[in-house]
């Protein structure tokens, strides 16, 4: 089991998605390359979904574009990401030289359906195509599977559900399949069933954490996964975010929650706390509004 940890910083996409205000392209640029400062190296800044449905993720490919032609450095392991749903969304991410793209599902019908319009199983005949091409140019593919837990429309969600769609995410080629506790319902206990079932029949190196912190329990369910031996998890600056089709759910578990977390657990992620409440007190002042961490209260304060 390795003692280095992946943090996914996907503030940007997950974050700004549900934020009201839209940010401007050179505050998202100036905040990516904060983050950078900061040492990290995975962000997903972009979403190549349909604008009129979330009009915050509209300059997706201008971001895209700017961000790979200003913010990296030859040889730098960074890497920005995009979510795509279909190969409208794919096209548009080579178009301007995405690196690593993100196909997302449900483990429930009903979320499936009112955040991608088709059904759990027509996501999967959609995302065969997708990958397919993404092979070609050979561009890696991660999965997320919303809904771990509880649906917002159906309700609490069956443990097979969830195994069912990590295998199908595995299976159709993606690297590495995020679970997305997408209305931040799951306990820790509940977390040690579910994530402890998936340890079992799956790789945890395959696996990432994506939970929302809407009632508080995140950082213990990221201790419980981190116990079971999961390396990988998904965090946004600040706890910004939500999902525009999952009503009442709050932000991710905020980076710098994360960070001050590890500390000390033995575990590297290579993320310096004091430059990355930069990246913190810079969103929170531009979005005028307090932090939704802990560590961002306790060091820089509010704004709203
Ligand atoms: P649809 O309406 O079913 O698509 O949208 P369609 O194939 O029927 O096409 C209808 C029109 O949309 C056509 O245009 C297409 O060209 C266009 P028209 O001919 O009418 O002018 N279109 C597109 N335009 C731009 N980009 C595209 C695209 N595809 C079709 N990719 C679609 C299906 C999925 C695109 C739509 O429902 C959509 O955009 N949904 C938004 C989903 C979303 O962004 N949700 C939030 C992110 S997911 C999340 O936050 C959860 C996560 O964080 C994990 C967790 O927390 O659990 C990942
Ligand atoms: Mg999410």
């Amino acid at each position: 089991m390795t003692d280095r940890l992946r943090i996914v910083e996907v503030g940007l996409r997950d974050g700004l998605q549900n934020e009201p205000q839209i940010l401007a392209l050179t505050d998202k640029l100036r905040l990516i390359e904060l983050l950078l400062n900061s040492g990290l190296q995975e962000l997903e800044i972009a979403s190549f979904v349909r604008p009129d449905r979330v009009p915050q993720m509209a300059d997706s490919a201008q971001l895209m574009s700017r961000a790979q032609g200003t913010l990296r450095r030859p040889g730098d392991p960074v890497r920005f990401s995009a979510l795509v749903p279909n190969l409208i969304g794919l096209e548009q991410a080579l178009s301007c030289g995405t690196q690593q793209v993100a196909v997302f599902t449900a483990a429930s019908e009903g979320f499936c359906q009112r955040n991608i319009n088709c059904s759990v199983e027509q996501s999967y005949e959609r995302f065969a195509p997708l990958l397919e091409r993404a092979r070609q140019h050979e561009l890696p593919v991660r999965g997320y599977l919303s809904c771990i837990h509880r649906c917002p429309y159906d309700g609490r969600t069956p443990l097979r559900a969830v195994v069912d769609g990590v295998q199908r995410l595995l299976e159709l080629g993606c690297f590495e399949v995020s679970l997305g506790d997408t209305l931040g319902t799951c306990t820790p206990f509940e977390a040690k069933v579910i994530l402890g079932e998936l340890a079992r029949q799956f790789d945890t190196t395959k696996l990432a954490l994506h939970f929302h912190a809407t009632y508080g329990q995140a950082l213990a369910n990221l201790h419980v996964g981190l116990e079971l031996g999961y390396r990988v998890m998904d965090s946004a600056i600040a706890g910004l975010g939500g999902c525009p089709y999952a009503k009442g759910a709050s932000g991710n578990v905020a980076t710098e929650d994360v960070v001050y977390m590890l500390n000390g657990s033995g575990l590297e992620c290579g993320i310096e706390l004091d430059t990355l409440l930069h990246a913190t007190d810079f969103i929170c002042r531009t979005l005028q509004r307090a932090p939704h961490s802990a560590v961002g209260k306790a060091r820089i304060g509010a704004y709203a």
